[in-house]
């Protein structure tokens, strides 16, 4: 149980590290507080325009979810893995340094899950990507990913990781409220636009 908390606090602390304000800040693109959605992740950063800004962030927020699966099941084996990641997710939401008010944690899922376990990993991936083609939306790409997940999972004879999908989907789920809101008003922006 020890080796678990320690994981659980170590995704926890490298999850709520908030690349998406540290990337804008770093590069003086403005309060992302304040552009777009105002949210801190990948997507709301392609709304300043710039798109190098926009993949390290993507990059980022998904490589410390995969950083804390793998560090963690490295030392504590494959339950400890599934907590830090989860752990790591859960940090991106509920940052301490913003006063535990985080972002949406696609990009952070989807890198935990990618070190998880790759097929499923790339599954959700896949979904992502095959939604946001046709429908050119970011948070219902993200919710067909998340959705699909604890099922994809399943399918696999993961039910650990299921679990933990199934955690993550909810909490994806309720942070995408506004988002769900504009989707049935019709008025959700496609990737890159502000509005
Ligand atoms: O990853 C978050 C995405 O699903 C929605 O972001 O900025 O459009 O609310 P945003």
């Amino acid at each position: 149980v020890l080796v678990w908390a320690l994981a659980a606090i170590f995704g926890y602390l490298l999850g709520s590290v908030p690349f998406g304000i540290v990337i804008t800040r770093a590069l003086g693109l403005g309060d992302l507080r304040t552009i777009g959605s105002g949210n801190i992740g990948a997507t709301n950063v392609l709304r300043t325009g710039h798109k190098g800004a926009a993949l390290a962030t993507l990059l980022l927020d998904s490589g410390k979810g995969a950083i804390a699966v793998l560090i963690a099941r490295y030392f504590g084996g494959e339950v400890a893995g599934i907590v830090a990641g989860t752990a790591a997710f859960v940090g991106h939401l509920f940052p301490v340094w913003l006063g535990f008010r985080g972002g949406k944690g696609v990009a952070t899922f989807l890198g935990t899950l990618l070190a998880l376990h790759l097929p499923l990993g790339l599954a959700a991936c896949a979904a992502w990507a095959l939604t946001a083609a046709v429908s050119r939306i970011s948070s219902l790409s993200a919710l067909a990913a998340a959705g699909l997940s604890p099922v994809i999972a399943l399918m696999m004879a993961r039910p650990g990781i299921a679990l933990a999908c199934l955690g993550m989907a909810v909490l994806i789920a309720v942070r995408h409220r506004t988002n769900i809101a504009r989707l049935r008003a019709g008025t959700e922006p496609r990737i890159g636009r502000k509005g």
